[in-house]
């Protein structure tokens, strides 16, 4: 295949480079030499109950990090920074959407006694290490304070995103047999108050929620009965609460994630070796040091807002900046005075949200300076040239060093991207890959691919310490991951590698597409489709969108009466906003192979406007006609 891509390299600033944790090639080679001294040298810098008595164990079954050693997350969080001197710093800077409301600073100290507060309250209502707790909450401090007041006394996590319909929440809450939930009244997003207590009433619905702790975000202080207030907890307990020691492979968090299937695979991951991957990636990478005021713009439902939003930054002692509303809202450069108003100095987002300031960018966006800012990154799927180079210029100011950082819920932290202090950057190229990580790229035989040849992406043991260690209860599932005696991983991405080691990633390998980012299975919106009655069949495919990066289209083979506000409405209702079609086709039959199985390949073709598609595969290729017509005429 020939490829076609950008040949222009960029380096980072002098001054960048020289206040860099990371601005020498040495490291590259130290680590490569033995990953595990690596690793096991950045674990020194965590603090541990125990010392763990092997770094790394691998058997046929499984591997473990850091094994037989001890500690605690929110203790590394909060005493580990409180002790070095960051009492009185500030953790969390908390913006509310409404621009009237106050801004809410939160200390290191303050951070430490809330979650003790809360901790201790999640304790008196019987939760106990291993138990599994719902967190259904907007990017408010509460839910910042939950998640560090569950990995205090053992508790595991599993976070879902708060504009995820009730069906997901239910779906979600089912699998991991989540027993208490948190969750808030509502927040604000463009303006408007989201309601979530209808949402929560119907998605606690047959599964094993015995509790409900509800923040009033909203002020109303309304709440359904049964339901306990999250202030109210808080009042009557102490501020000191014993931390619970981990085990370096106790599970931490669950972050179900979409699968191929349409299912949710409960992504597992453990407490010692995230944690070294969580403090060592936001060094590496972020470059974060005492001074930083860092933005992350990812929600906590997703591993961005756990990594990078969450556990990375407090790691590391930076401020950071936590916003409930959306970037471009009371006014399009809302997300630019974040920036300026708070000083950040780092800035990670996504490839989406940079395609949206740019379109929306006018004259205005040159009286932001942006001088702060040293490291700006992306994450989530390819960013492209333009947006890049517009991401360099505009907001990078041609100083910044410019990031694109690949990783999975499933790797926990980031495996491939550039240093901000080694450089190079190249647009449309995610960087090289992370010290201590190994990866391949293989062709069709499993074999390695030679330079510059596309293949598929694999990571070979010991692979990275914040790698997922299961899938909740469902050991075939996790297994399907992995190869070779579970010594090769599989990312299902396709990628290539040129002479200078930069890796380009060149798309899924699979049906799971990004729509802003957010991984979705089109198989799940398929199901929405499907149970709406009237529905013979349906196929969805992802079709590139300059703003969005993929959003689906539906196909669908219906009886007469369906509308396309009825299946639109039902994939809002069913899956959340996040999934609406940008177009549903009615068509009189979907292209099929011999076996009658729905070809989406050759869909996938059709809507990207490809005309050479292959028909021999077909049992019906005059279906295809129609199809062609319905999408020449948009
Ligand atoms: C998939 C993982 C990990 C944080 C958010 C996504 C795609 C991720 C990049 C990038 C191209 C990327 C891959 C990957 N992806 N980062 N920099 N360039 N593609 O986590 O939701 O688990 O999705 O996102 O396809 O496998 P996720």
């Amino acid at each position: 295949m020939k490829q076609d891509f950008s040949r222009k390299v960029y380096w980072p600033s002098k001054k960048v480079s020289r206040e860099a944790w990371v601005n020498r090639e040495s490291v590259y080679v130290a680590a490569e030499r033995n990953p595990l001294k690596f690793w096991e040298g950045q674990a020194e810098n965590l603090a541990w109950f125990k010392k763990w008595r092997k770094v790394f164990v691998q058997g046929p079954n499984g591997f473990k990090w850091f094994v037989g050693g001890k500690l605690n997350m929110s203790y590394n969080c909060l005493e580990r920074n409180i002790s070095a001197g960051l009492g009185n710093k500030v953790a969390l800077r908390w913006i509310p959407e409404p621009k009237n409301e106050k801004i809410v600073e939160l200390s290191y100290r303050e951070l430490l006694e809330k979650t003790n507060r809360f901790a201790n309250a999640l304790r008196r209502l019987g939760v106990k290490k291993g138990d599994v707790v719902g967190i259904y909450l907007p990017m408010i401090p509460e839910a910042v304070i939950s998640m560090l007041a569950c990995a205090r006394i053992g508790a595991v996590h599993i976070v879902i995103f708060s504009a995820f319909a009730s069906d997901g929440l239910n779906q979600r809450l089912k699998v991991t047999r989540a027993k208490v939930l948190i969750t808030s009244d509502g927040y604000y997003r463009k303006g408007s108050k989201i309601d979530l207590i209808e949402k929560v009433s119907a998605g606690i619905e047959g599964t094993n929620i015995k509790k409900v702790i509800c923040v009033g975000r909203q002020g109303f202080g309304r709440n359904r009965r049964g339901w306990i207030s999250f202030e109210g907890l808080l009042k009557n307990e102490s501020d000191m609460c014993e931390v619970e020691e981990m085990d370096s492979e106790d599970l931490f968090f669950i972050l179900p994630e979409s699968g191929t299937g349409g299912e949710f695979i409960p992504i597992m991951h453990t407490c010692g070796g995230y944690a070294v991957q969580a403090l060592t990636s936001g060094r590496f990478v972020f470059d974060f040091h005492e001074g930083d005021v860092y933005w992350c713009t990812g929600d906590i439902g997703w591993i961005t807002g756990h990594t990078y939003g969450v556990y990375s930054p407090l790691l590391n002692g930076v401020t950071s900046v936590f916003y409930e509303g959306a970037l471009n809202y009371p006014n399009k450069e809302r997300w630019a005075e974040i920036i300026e108003e708070n000083h950040v100095n780092i800035f990670y987002t996504s490839p989406t949200a940079v395609r949206m300031f740019e379109q929306e960018a006018g004259r205005k966006i040159d009286s932001f300076l942006f001088k702060n800012l040293k490291v700006i990154a992306t994450v989530g799927e390819p960013i492209d040239e333009y947006a890049w180079k517009w991401f360099f210029e505009k907001i990078g100011k041609k100083k910044a060093s410019v990031l694109d950082t690949y990783w999975q819920t499933e790797t926990g932290g980031v495996v491939i991207s550039s240093l901000p202090g080694v450089g190079p950057f190249r647009p449309t190229f995610a960087g090289r890959v992370f010290p201590g990580v190994k990866v391949g790229i293989l062709n069709e035989r499993g074999g390695r691919t030679k330079l510059n040849e596309t293949g598929k992406l694999v990571m070979f043991s010991p692979f990275c310490p914040g790698m997922m260690r299961g899938v909740y209860r469902d050991e075939k599932r996790y297994r399907r991951y992995f190869a070779k005696g579970m010594k090769v991983y599989s990312l299902d991405d396709l990628a290539f590698k040129c002479p200078d080691g930069m890796i380009k990633i060149v798309g899924r390998a699979d049906d799971l597409i990004k729509i802003s980012g957010h991984r979705m299975s089109t198989v799940e919106i398929e199901n929405a489709v499907s149970s709406l009655s009237g529905i013979e069949e349906c196929a969805i495919v992802g079709r590139s969108d300059t703003l969005k990066g993929t959003v689906p289209v539906v196909f669908v083979k219906a009886k007469s009466g369906i509308t396309e506000e009825q299946i639109v409405r039902r994939i809002v209702e069913k899956v959340g906003p996040i999934a609406k079609p940008s177009r549903v086709y009615f068509v009189e039959d979907l292209p099929k192979t011999k076996s009658g199985k729905i070809v989406r390949g050759i869909l996938r073709k059709l809507v990207e406007g490809e005309e050479a598609v292959d028909v021999d595969v077909l049992s019906n290729p005059e279906s295809l006609a129609g199809i062609r017509k319905l999408i020449k005429e948009d």
